[in-house]
């Protein structure tokens, strides 16, 4: 069964509409930040607080191959096109669609947000992060949406 994956930065909503998505085509869903969360019992910052940010890459390749046949709707995190890895899993399991944002909407949503430890750094760190992946989401996306001012269901 093929996926289809929402990649995107953070706040770009990818678990909002992954959820409309699914009831839309009838597909499951799954949050890959939840099956993480499942699979560790501990919280995306508890990951982060206690082994870095590498733990919770392997935490997430991990979670990445256990769906990877499970003809869902898949909300990924927004760092999963970081790796190679995870890039081919997602090219030969699934469409992948990059939600895009821009930076000045993803800041209006986010605001602060705890539960993000990569957002929960300054302002110059969060833009580099978002310019470095921007490529990344663009050269691997199988369908670029932009989201900015659109509903959720006009997304879907
Ligand atoms: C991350 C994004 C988060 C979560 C983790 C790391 C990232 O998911 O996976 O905090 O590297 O951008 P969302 O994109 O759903 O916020």
């Amino acid at each position: 069964m093929v996926n289809i994956y929402l990649i995107g930065f953070m706040g770009s909503g990818k678990s909002s509409v992954g959820i409309v998505l699914s009831e839309h085509l009838k597909m499951p869903f799954i949050d890959l930040d939840q099956t993480i969360v499942d699979r560790a019992g501990k919280s995306i910052p508890e990951i982060f607080a206690e082994g870095g940010e590498s733990s919770f890459r392997e935490y997430e390749a991990e979670a990445l191959r256990s769906v990877e046949t499970e003809g869902a709707v898949i909300a990924t995190g927004g760092g999963i096109i970081e790796t190679m890895e995870n890039r081919s899993v997602m090219k030969r399991s699934g469409t992948t669609v990059y939600l895009h944002t821009d930076f000045a909407s993803i800041i209006e949503r986010l605001k602060e947000d705890p539960n993000r430890p990569l957002w929960n750094q300054d302002h110059s760190k969060r833009q580099a992060l978002y310019e470095k992946r921007l490529p990344i989401y663009k050269e691997w996306a199988d369908v670029t949406i932009t989201t900015n001012d659109r509903t959720i269901h006009e997304i879907v």
